[in-house]
């Protein structure tokens, strides 16, 4: 089982992980441009020897060409199948440098230390790994765990206010499919101050959210798809504004999407309205709203239709029937995801 360390002193915690793994013959650390400067000095005393990559940071650099580069600097480094690598970064990070462990020599160790709020509740747990590929979003990729995943949202300090947003999105998320004590907590937390102490706290209970149902569907085949509330409207806005030349973070769209997605839970599955109308507030107040008309609505509908998670054609929603009560591959009527982009631009 991989094990998570909620981390009080970072460098001594990642040596104690790195000595769990016995003695590896070579310490490898990936970082990217931002993470190096930023984040790499915090554990920079246990780096002495260490093999050091840095690559371009964000998204776009989530490549092939990416890759091939840190498996070359993998070989020049002397990296063998008994070394271990360190993926100090975003979600970028530790699924480009995942997929680089995986596959370098057959797979060797590798540990996650994630510095932003969606790679310490998402990207880097739950063990997706991976790079895009001919245009689309993680088209190519293996399952493979890092061996630990070291949290720590002292990190956070340089993150900007967006990033943290966009984490947050996917906290509220798994906040809504556990339980209404946790979702309550996480409507009352100050996201526009954000005490990172109190945050530690709630990313721990988040993570463990992800991992349990994680470990009950590691591949994907059923419950997993719980973890997709809000992405299918939320891949659609996502791709809405990039093709409109106003590219938005990640959680952002996931966030409209979850709007919309509890407004047709509503329609469909008896969700409390009162529930619904709580958490679109907080959405609204600390996301505003996307920026659409209702020429857009054939739009979105044709990239919900062309989700890679769509099985025979069909878009298949993860929908709740309350807080904790989660139902998957839902089929629901266009007039009513209409309805609900109505509600997101209008409410
Ligand atoms: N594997 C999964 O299950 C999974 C889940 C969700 C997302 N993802 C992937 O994760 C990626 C997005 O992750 P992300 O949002 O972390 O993006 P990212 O890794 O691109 O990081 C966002 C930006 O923040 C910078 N940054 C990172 N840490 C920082 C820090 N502590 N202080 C200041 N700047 C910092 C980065 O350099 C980058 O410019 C996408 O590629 C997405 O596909 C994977
Ligand atoms: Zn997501």
């Amino acid at each position: 089982m991989q094990h998570i360390v909620y981390a009080q002193n970072m460098a001594a915690e990642l040596a104690q992980a790195i000595e769990r793994e016995g003695t590896p013959d070579r310490l490898l650390l990936l970082t990217d441009e931002n993470t190096h400067r930023l984040c790499r000095p915090v554990i920079e005393t246990i780096l002495a020897g260490a093999h050091e990559m840095v690559v371009g940071a964000s998204d776009v650099h989530k490549t092939l060409a990416t890759l091939a580069t840190v498996w070359e600097k993998m070989q020049e480094g002397g990296a063998t199948r008994h070394s271990l690598m360190i993926n100090l970064g975003g979600g970028m990070i530790t699924d480009l440098g995942g997929f680089a462990a995986a596959t370098f020599k057959r797979g060797i160790r590798f540990i996650n230390v994630p510095t932003t709020l969606l790679s310490m509740v998402d990207a880097a747990v739950g063990g997706k790994t991976g790079i895009n590929f001919g245009g689309l979003k993680n088209e190519v990729g293996s399952f493979a765990d890092a061996e630990t995943v070291l949290v720590s949202t002292e990190f956070l300090r340089t993150l900007d206010a967006e990033n943290i947003c966009s984490g947050y999105a996917e906290m509220l998320k798994h906040a809504l499919l556990s339980n209404k004590e946790m979702w309550v907590r996480h409507l009352k937390f100050d996201l526009a101050t954000p005490d990172l102490e109190m945050l530690q706290t709630l990313v721990a209970e988040s993570i463990e959210v992800k991992r349990r149902i994680v470990a009950e569907d590691p591949h994907e085949r059923g419950l997993r798809k719980a973890l997709n509330l809000g992405h299918t409207v939320g891949h659609a806005f996502e791709s809405l504004m990039l093709e409109k030349g106003r590219a938005v973070l990640h959680g952002y769209a996931v966030a409209w999407g979850l709007v919309c997605e509890l407004f047709m839970s509503c329609a469909e599955a008896a969700f409390p309205t009162d529930a619904m109308q709580a958490t679109v507030r907080f959405i609204f107040d600390h996301y505003g709203r996307p920026d659409f008309t209702c020429d857009d609505y054939d739009r979105l509908h044709e990239l919900m239709l062309h989700d890679k998670k769509n099985v025979a054609g069909q878009i298949n929603f993860s929908l709740l029937s309350d807080v904790g009560k989660v139902v998957i591959n839902r089929r629901v009527e266009r007039s009513l995801v209409d309805e609900a982009f109505d509600f997101l631009r209008e409410a």
